[in-house]
Order: C-alpha cells, then sequence, then structure tokens
C-alpha cells in the first residue's frame, strides 16, 4: 500500500519521467479531438456543440452534476449513440473507425451483473478482438488475462461467477478486461463507484500508470472532493463545454458556478 502511495504521489509531483519507450509510444498516441459534438434523446438537447481535446500521457477526468451529459459524451464518442452533429477524430482518422483500440468500462448501472460468467470469462472478453470469437483463445491472450488479473489483485477469484463478487471486486474485474485488451484508449464511467479507499488508491495506480505509458486515458468522475486532484485535466460539463485544461484552472469557483449554478455540491470548497 505504502508502494502505492508513494509511486502515486512522484508521479503527481511533476511531469513523468518514464523509460524511454513510454516516451516513444507518448509520441506514437495522438490526442483524440471532439469537434462540435451535439446529440439528442428525442427532444432532449444532451450535449451542445461539445468541442475538447483529449491528450494522451494524461489523466483527464469529466466532471459535472447529475444529468450533464458525462456518460453520454462516452457513449457518443465511441459510437454508441449517434450524434447528430460533429466529428471526433483521432490521428487521421475517425475515432470509431479505430474502435480496437479502445477499452470501455460503463458506468455501473448499466452493466448486467446477472450475466452467467465468471471473472476468468469476463476478462478473457478483453481478448474477443485479438483472438476472434471461435478461435480458441492464444496461450498470448491468457497471459494477458493472468497479467491483467494479478494487476488488479484479483487472480485468487478467477473462477467466481462475476454476480458473485462484491461491487468493488466486480468493478476491478471489469478493469482487468479494459488491461487485457492492451488499449491505447480508456475510457472509464465512475470506475470509482462502489469501491473502497484501498481500490480507489490501486485503481488511480493503474489510470496513473497507463498514463505514463502514453494512452489516453479518460475517466467520468463524480466526487469533487480530494480524490479529483489526481486527474491533470478536467472537462467541465453541463450539457455544454464549460471548461477544459489544467485542473486547477478548471476548477476554478467561477466555472463550478456554472456548471453546478447554485448547489456547488459537497467538495466545491476544495475545487475552489
Ligand atoms: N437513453 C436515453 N434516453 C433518453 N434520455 C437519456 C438517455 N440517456 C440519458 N438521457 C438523458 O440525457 C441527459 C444526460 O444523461 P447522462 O447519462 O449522459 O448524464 P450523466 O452526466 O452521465 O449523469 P450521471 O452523473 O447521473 O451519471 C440526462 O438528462 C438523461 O436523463
Ligand atoms: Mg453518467
Amino acid at each position: 500500500m505504502t508502494m502505492f502511495m508513494s509511486s502515486l504521489q512522484s508521479a503527481q509531483a511533476g511531469p513523468f519521467q518514464p523509460a524511454q519507450i513510454g516516451v516513444d509510444r507518448a509520441e506514437a498516441i495522438a490526442p483524440i479531438r471532439v469537434n462540435h459534438l451535439d446529440v439528442f434523446y428525442r427532444d432532449l438537447h444532451a450535449l451542445e456543440d461539445v468541442s475538447v481535446t483529449v491528450r494522451p500521457g494524461r489523466l483527464t477526468g469529466i466532471v459535472g452534476p447529475n444529468g450533464a451529459g458525462k456518460s453520454t459524451l462516452m457513449k457518443a464518442m465511441l459510437g454508441l449513440i449517434p450524434a447528430t452533429n460533429g466529428k471526433v477524430n483521432w490521428g487521421n482518422g475517425s475515432l470509431l473507425a479505430q474502435r480496437e483500440r479502445l477499452a470501455y468500462l460503463p458506468q455501473r448501472a448499466q452493466i448486467d451483473w446477472r450475466y452467467p460468467a465468471t471473472a476468468w470469462d469476463v476478462v478473457m472478453m478483453g481478448r474477443v478482438r485479438k483472438s476472434g470469437w471461435l478461435r480458441k483463445f492464444s496461450p498470448t491472450s491468457k497471459r494477458a488475462a493472468e497479467a491483467a488479473l494479478k494487476r488488479v489483485g484479483m487472480e485468487d477469484f478467477a473462477q467466481r461467477p462475476i454476480g458473485q463478487l462484491s461491487g468493488g471486486q466486480q468493478q476491478r474485474i471489469f478493469l482487468a478486461r479494459a488491461l487485457a485488451q492492451e488499449a491505447d484508449v480508456l475510457f472509464l464511467d465512475e470506475p470509482l463507484t462502489g469501491v473502497d479507499k484501498k481500490t480507489e488508491a490501486v485503481i488511480f495506480e493503474i489510470l496513473r500508470e497507463l498514463a505514463s505509458e502514453g494512452k489516453v486515458v479518460l475517466a467520468v468522475h463524480h466526487d469533487l472532493g480530494p480524490t479529483i486532484q489526481n486527474f491533470d485535466e478536467v472537462i467541465l460539463l453541463n450539457r455544454e463545454l464549460i471548461a477544459s485544461g489544467a485542473r486547477d484552472e478548471v476548477l476554478q469557483s467561477e466555472f463550478m458556478q456554472r456548471a453546478y449554478g447554485g448547489w456547488a455540491g459537497t467538495g466545491a470548497g476544495a475545487a475552489a
């Protein structure tokens, strides 16, 4: 635990100093550019003209009140719901055209936990694109799944049905699935829902590592308390983009006031 915390702090203290390979990969992975995105659910204009850049090598949090469109932004970027207008570009193409390089952890409420699969099966789903449904999983895929389970500290739970794990354990398994995918872009919708402080630290440690490897790491984050300090950049949303960029600049009281109105939530003081 102490190890986790100290490496977390040193990672936060300044620009990351990874081995050369990390620097190369940081250059290799392009930022994601969202341009003028509009999403409607029937008459509800859920996102209006949102333009934002998500950079590799950083931890980026999407913040805003309930119903602000945080999950909608993620889903629209992933093509899971249609956008009326706008584009999501990544490198020289659209993000959607490169879907096999993306991993997505949906918001907890949207996962069917009665799914009849073991923790191992869930993690192996992360390898389907690499192995194909009908082919047998390769030793490489099995090794990747084992490593992912270990990284989230769940190697002893591989054979448990996913529905019989605690909420925090389930979150770890879904994070392991995303890791097993070895994606260059990770989207996580409230990954800390239902997890304790220890798991929270483990998850941030892993996200920090992924960012240090030069990946694009984007997480919806609900909590405006101290955990927001883990993020380098923040996208503050309330149907429209209120502000985006360096965390402390975005979390200024003026922007927070605009996003949250009269009700500024529990941690707005800490953020101001
Ligand atoms: N499938 C849907 N059909 C119709 N309206 C929807 C649908 N999904 C979301 N909405 C509406 O769109 C708005 C944005 O929802 P979204 O789930 O993106 O918010 P959020 O910021 O993720 O909220 P939360 O913090 O509660 O997760 C809300 O008003 C919501 O009621
Ligand atoms: Mg949501």
